[in-house]
């Protein structure tokens, strides 16, 4: 008799490349130059304020998920709920972990939404349709008639968008039902090295594009390049606490800290295995993905064409309106577009897998379901997701909510109490032995007292300035103090001049159900957990 071989990393390498492919994504390529061109973020100011976050909570945390990810698993749990129910051994450790399993199924919701806009758009772009001539308008009206941003239901049926999202939702579940050596970390390997291949090439040609129209001499790759990195007024900009909340949460999401997925990857790994250098490859394989060449690419090039009121429209705008129409201005265009959709889309592939895992683990080893049990459920709970998401897409509107409350505030609630659950409940001293157990190098000194000290204060801090623009809507400048919350939570409760909206109370709805149907599986695990 065959004993069945637990599912696991097949090499070092694998993982390695696994947490990369989960870091590297669209928030590289499209929300990290987004924020650094952005009017008000930008100038230099949100570099500094993104490279310290990256210090002291990034890079920390993301250590601290790998440790407490690979304890979990030698003590047989490879979910946040269960690893957290063996971390804190009682009760309550379970629904602490639940975060860890709602905030990237939610996040999967939208993100594979915006990945089949990648493939559709690339396909779109290899085949010729997306030279649109010279007019921007004609590249935004492509766009809503792509994500059917004008009207409720605009892409149901049988037209190409919506076979895109269905074939890529199905892929990603073909994937993840193959497994974790035989899914993840296969499509991880071969998928890194092409992205980056891809991006290098992407990147030669921005380079090499010098000042496309010579009667406009300062429209040039090089004062793109400055546009984006030169700094100006970082005094103000740094004492703009706004600033410091975006650096934050890109610095989250960038990684993938803060949502359960680096512990759910680390938890296949064995007692030895080493945490420190892995975590440290996998974060500087991000942050060269992300400044090295999504700083270098989507901003100079649209700079160089179209001039700065092109590049400060948004992250969306950015990647789907602008770059379309630069890539129709230049020689062999639709190639060279059709390879940069082709990088967002794997980029985005090896992201999303990683956000279903988290779930296929929990609903495993919290309800004992098999691999297809698990892989039908949550088909199902992502189906209805992002049906609502694909669905109610006028102003994308679903879309931004699930944004709103797990993109933002959920990541924020799920790092701190990964911070406070290490110290407290865990030990920090005995949290950085565990973390040096077979570690191939050591962590500098200082970041025990970082970690200690400096990462919680620092994202309770910012939490609270969170809550207080949002919920109590203080102008973060600090400077005037009208007390109206900010647009997500208006359209649920409304208010004066702005009603609540129907699909942003339905979508909201719809996460609580989520959620309170977490917790009562969750429920029912701490029972299978507390008999073992
Ligand atoms: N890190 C990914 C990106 O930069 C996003 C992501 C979020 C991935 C959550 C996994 C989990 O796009």
């Amino acid at each position: 008799m065959t004993t069945k071989q637990p599912d696991g990393w097949s090499s070092k390498l694998g993982v390695i490349m696994a947490v990369a492919g989960s870091a590297v994504g669209l928030g590289n390529f499209l929300r990290f130059p987004g924020l650094a061109a952005d009017k008000e973020t930008g100038g230099g100011a949100f570099l500094i304020a993104y490279f310290i976050s990256l210090l002291i909570v990034g890079l920390p945390i993301c250590w601290v998920e790998w440790t407490l990810g690979r304890f979990g698993g030698t003590q047989g749990y490879n979910s946040s709920p269960g690893i957290f129910h063996a971390i804190v051994r009682k009760p309550w450790g379970k629904y602490v972990g639940l975060l860890g399993f709602i905030i990237p199924v939610g996040v999967y919701f939208y993100y594979v939404v915006i990945e089949s806009w990648c493939l559709g758009y690339a396909w779109n772009s290899f085949s010729g349709g997306l030279d649109l001539g010279k007019d921007p308008a004609a590249y935004a009206t492509a766009f809503a008639a792509f994500t059917g941003l004008k009207a409720d239901g605009a892409i149901l049926g049988f037209g190409g968008p919506f076979l895109f999202f269905v074939g890529v939702f199905v892929l990603n579940f073909v994937i993840i039902y193959r497994g974790i050596s035989r899914g993840i970390e296969f499509i991880c390997k071969w998928g890194m090295p092409v992205l980056i291949l891809i991006a290098l090439i992407l990147l030669v040609r921005v380079m090499t594009l010098g000042t496309p129209d010579p009667t406009k001499p300062e429209l040039s790759v090089w004062n793109g390049l400055g546009y984006m990195w030169n700094p100006h007024d970082i005094g103000q900009g740094l004492s703009n606490p706004a600033v410091w909340l975006k650096a934050a949460s890109q610095v989250f999401f960038t990684l993938s800290v803060g949502f359960g997925v680096i512990i759910t990857y680390a938890s296949y790994l064995k007692k030895n295995d080493d945490v420190v250098l892995s975590g440290l490859t996998a974060t500087a394989a991000n942050e060269f993905c992300e400044v090295g060449l999504g700083g270098m690419i989507t901003v100079p090039a649209a700079f160089a064409f179209l001039g700065a009121s092109a590049v400060a429209g948004g992250t969306f705008a950015l990647g789907f309106n602008v770059l379309p129409q630069v890539f129709a201005g230049m020689p062999y265009g639709h190639l060279f577009g059709g390879l940069f959709f082709t990088l967002l889309f794997i980029a985005a592939v090896t992201s999303s897998l990683s956000m279903l895992q988290p779930g296929i683990a929990f609903l495993e080893e919290g309800l004992g379901l098999d691999r297809r049990g698990s892989v039908t459920l949550l088909g199902l709970i992502t189906a209805v997701g992002c049906t609502l998401v694909v669905w109610f897409s006028e102003g994308l509107k679903a879309l931004s909510t699930v944004d709103f409350w797990i993109g933002d505030i959920g990541i924020f609630l799920q790092g701190t109490l990964l911070i406070y659950i290490f110290n407290f409940a865990f030990g920090t001293e005995r949290g950085w032995t565990e973390a040096h157990q077979g570690a191939e190098i050591r962590i500098p000194r200082v970041f025990k007292f970082i970690l200690r000290w400096v990462s919680p204060a620092y994202l309770t801090a910012i939490f609270a300035m969170f809550v207080l623009k949002n919920v109590a809507g203080w102008n973060l400048s600090f400077t005037a103090a009208a007390f109206t919350p900010t647009d997500p939570i208006l359209d649920i409760v409304g208010g004066p001049g702005h009603p609540a909206s129907g699909v942003a109370r339905l979508t909201a709805f719809f996460l609580l159900l989520f959620a309170g149907f977490s917790a009562l599986m969750i429920q029912r695990a701490g029972k299978r957990w507390d008999a073992r």
